[in-house]
């Protein structure tokens, strides 16, 4: 069994963007910017968004931090967005979600400008993700397009069960994997809580990609030897313990390459995001000059 170094792989991934910042500001003696939103006090969200500024920071991209309270009104946080649209500085917004409940998400994602939305969750991105004409794909289902890919594991005409079918992870996941494009072409299916027979599904895949937030849910009498997992689960129990929506230890056992949790799809998540950040200073940059 091969384990899939999302940790290891993210590293080099973000000294490659290193590289391609110093790069950027030689020429244009500007700096990529990425401003992020933080509305509220999810414990989880305040550690994503600080490792993802962190992050930043390693590749040398500016980025600031506007942390809001939960009871801020919706027409408030619109306002902030709108500031941030109109900032030369800034390149890239990510608004991070869970959004409190009083804030409709989907107006809130749509007043992003297209060009500096660079979680790829706004209708422009995924309709030119739909379309075949891709311009920033969203950070966790590139991820693991990038794990695939970089641990030589072919993705053209394989079989992909995903199972999941959240709009961050697994529908653009299946828009990314199912691409008329080098490294991906494969036949995919999409499982989800109204699937009749999930392990019927799971056990015709080649690769197995598993993002609905159960934890151990993909267990070793789902998969056949020999498949590819991807976990793209965090769920914390109650021990405190970090798992994955795999059972890890069984499943391992059987599968020819596994991600583990924490240090699989995690990373990657990040990594992906300074890629689109630096790629949405290169457009905006491009576009004014
Ligand atoms: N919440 C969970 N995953 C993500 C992500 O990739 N981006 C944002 N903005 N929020 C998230």
């Amino acid at each position: 069994m091969h384990l899939l170094d999302g940790k290891q792989l993210a590293a080099t991934i973000r000294e490659e963007t290193a590289q391609a910042v110093e790069e950027f500001v030689s020429r244009h003696g500007k700096r990529p910017g990425l401003a992020a939103v933080l509305v509220g006090d999810d414990p989880a969200s305040h550690i994503y968004v600080k490792n993802k500024r962190k992050a930043c920071e390693k590749v040398g991209m500016a980025s600031w931090l506007h942390s809001l309270p939960a009871s801020t009104p919706q027409a408030e946080l619109l306002q902030l967005v709108q500031k941030l649209n109109q900032d030369p500085q800034v390149h890239g917004i990510l608004v991070q979600l869970p959004l409190p409940k009083h804030i409709d998400e989907a107006t809130v994602v749509r007043a992003v400008s297209p060009l500096k939305d660079v979680d790829g969750f706004g209708p422009e991105n995924l309709g030119l993700l739909a379309a075949g004409h891709p311009r920033y794909l969203p950070c966790t289902p590139h991820g693991c397009q990038q794990l695939l890919l970089r641990n030589n594991i072919e993705i053209d005409g394989a079989n992909v069960v995903i199972v999941g079918r959240s709009n961050i992870v697994g529908k653009p996941l299946a828009l990314i994997l199912m691409q008329k494009a080098k490294g991906a072409n494969a036949t995919v299916t999409v499982c989800h809580s109204r699937t009749r027979d999930i392990p019927h599904w799971t056990r015709q895949a080649d690769i197995v990609v598993v993002a609905i937030g159960r934890p151990r849910f993909l267990t070793a009498d789902m998969i056949r030897p020999g498949a590819v997992v991807i976990d793209v689960g965090i769920n914390r129990l109650e021990d405190g313990s970090l798992v994955g929506d795999v059972d890890f230890e069984p499943v391992a056992k059987i599968a020819s390459a596994i991600t583990p949790v924490p240090g699989g799809v995690g990373p990657m998540t990040i990594a992906m995001l300074l890629h689109n950040t630096l790629c949405a200073a290169r457009l905006q940059i491009e576009q004014r000059s």
